[in-house]
């Protein structure tokens, strides 16, 4: 248990994320006075203060009473960040005063330094917007967030590669997100809002009927604005019958037309749901991109994790889907899984090689809220940092020397080792919609259970989410109310 006391300031959320970067599994209670701090366990006090020489942080983190470190901050009125903004200002402050001690009390490393947001390379975007050069921006990466150099290289390398998809800005451009929430059964580690496509068997009609009016419904919001990309995503887009997602594939086009459409991806993901006819309508259909998503080429993992397909199946289907003309797909992999450890990794990725996929997306693994990982993962011995470290050192060597570069980034909670999820691509490969999505700076509308449209503000610089409902049922029945949520912020 770790108590923390803050005065002068309330920003309880973020310095809880801080502290869970450190202490991954620790209860952290909030105190708001001190005497509730019993003598036992951690205590983290902070304390901001304003004098005339200017705004100043101290952190004390005490153990059983005994002090273990105090270390203060001045001056954070004057640190150096992408905005010159003094709340912004403060609480880097705060955060880099905490870090401070936190660093000198856990075993635990953070290369991503204070930051604990899920989008890093924005910052990096928003530095060479306001016309910094790389120098600069790696010296407020690594002196002001304390990201470690090589995670700083590789937001700024990723940024660069990211610009010309997104620059100049288009007010009037738009994505086109589709949910579909199938999948055959849900895989250990997974939180994403999907269902079992056997137990809804009956829904997903309906289901198609709702998403289908969703998507006119959008084409008719989005008059006049011109779509640039498509990701069918999910769950598992191919666990519905391939005549419901022919349906649904074929209104797209209908609705917003052929022309203006510069990429279509469908997440086809889990192996045990692609055949040659649903190839041959996603091929016919123009479909440009597809997923074919491995996670492990190790089939004892495989079966521990519910796959419910073996690494065969994945060879097979992703040799179909050449010989079908599919000239980009992509891979997920995933490090940490249960009972994984480096010479599975290094199997793995040995296997990938033989296949040689345009894109690679490698997850860290994260230990989802609702996942059934997380209410058994007593069961399972979790990889120290170290390890994990070395098995993210082994991913990106083989992408170097597949000639795989990484273009997009994200970072998740609770994510092992405090680590990132990365996505590689060949040159001029890149998956645009994932740029677009991941960096915010695009509207993406979204229909179907569970999608979120962000409504981007250029000027501003801002995003607006409208969120569509997480559950099958409600979505059946909400669908008008969730076009009237689009519709009132985009018209
Ligand atoms: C929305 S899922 C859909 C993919 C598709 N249904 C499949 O399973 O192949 C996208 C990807 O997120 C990753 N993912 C899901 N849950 C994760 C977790 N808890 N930790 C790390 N990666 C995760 C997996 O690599 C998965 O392929
Ligand atoms: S990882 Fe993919 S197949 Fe597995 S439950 Fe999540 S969305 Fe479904």
């Amino acid at each position: 248990m770790i108590y923390v006391y803050l005065k002068g300031h309330d920003f309880e959320y973020d310095v809880r994320e801080l502290i869970k970067v450190f202490f991954f599994n620790e209860d952290i209670v909030f105190i708001h006075n001190e005497e509730e701090y019993t003598g036992n366990n951690i205590l983290l006090k902070n304390v901001l203060t304003y004098n005339k020489y200017g705004i100043s942080s101290t952190t004390m983190i005490y153990m059983d009473n005994k002090l273990l470190s105090k270390n203060s901050i001045t001056n954070i009125q004057d640190i150096k960040i992408e905005k010159d903004d003094l709340k912004k200002k403060i609480k880097v402050g705060i955060k880099q005063n905490i870090y401070d001690s936190l660093i000198e009390i856990s075993e635990t490393s953070a290369p991503w330094g204070i930051l604990t947001g899920i989008r890093p390379v924005k910052i990096v975007h928003t530095l060479l917007d306001k016309g910094l050069d790389e120098e600069e921006i790696f010296s407020i990466l690594n002196n002001q967030y304390k990201l470690f150099k090589d995670k700083a290289k590789l937001i700024i390398d990723i940024c660069k590669r990211q610009r010309k998809y997104i620059y100049p800005l288009d007010e009037n451009r738009f994505s086109l997100y589709v949910s579909i929430p199938f999948c055959p059964t849900r895989c250990l580690y997974c939180s994403f809002p999907t269902c079992s496509v056997s137990k809804y068997d009956d829904f997903v009609d309906e289901y198609t009927d709702r998403l289908v009016y969703e998507i006119n419904q959008i084409s008719d919001i989005m008059k006049g604005k011109t779509i640039s990309t498509v990701y069918i995503g999910g769950g598992t887009p191919t666990a519905i019958p391939m005549k419901n997602l022919d349906r649904i594939i074929k209104s797209i086009y209908e609705y917003f037309g052929y022309d203006n459409i510069v990429e279509i991806t469908v997440e086809a993901g889990r192996p045990d749901t692609i055949y040659r006819g649903m190839l041959e309508m996603l091929k016919k259909n123009n479909v440009g991109r597809i997923s074919i998503n491995p996670q492990t080429m190790n089939d004892n993992t495989l079966k521990l994790i519910g796959r419910e397909h073996c690494s065969k199946d994945i060879v097979k289907s992703y040799y179909l889907a050449r010989e079908i003309g599919f000239d980009v797909i992509n891979m997920d992999l995933i490090v940490g899984l249960p009972s994984e450890g480096i010479n599975d990794i290094k199997n793995t990725l040995k296997e990938i090689e033989k296949l040689d996929p345009e894109n690679l997306t490698i997850h860290t693994l994260s230990v989802k809220r609702g996942s059934k990982f997380r209410s058994t993962m007593d069961k399972y011995k979790i990889k120290s940092q170290r390890i994990i470290d070395e098995m993210l050192e082994n991913t990106r060597e083989f992408a170097k020397y597949m000639n795989l570069q990484p273009y997009y980034l994200y970072r998740q909670k609770q994510i092992l080792g405090n680590m990132e999820n990365i996505g590689y691509a060949k040159e001029g490969k890149e998956c645009i919609y994932n740029i677009m999505m991941m960096e915010e700076k695009e509207t993406v509308v979204a229909a179907g259970m569970g999608g979120v449209s962000k409504i981007f503000y250029p000027k501003e610089n801002r995003i607006e989410r409208i969120p569509n409902v997480k559950s099958l049922k409600e979505y059946l029945g909400r669908t008008e109310e969730m076009i009237e949520r689009k519709r009132n912020l985009l018209s």
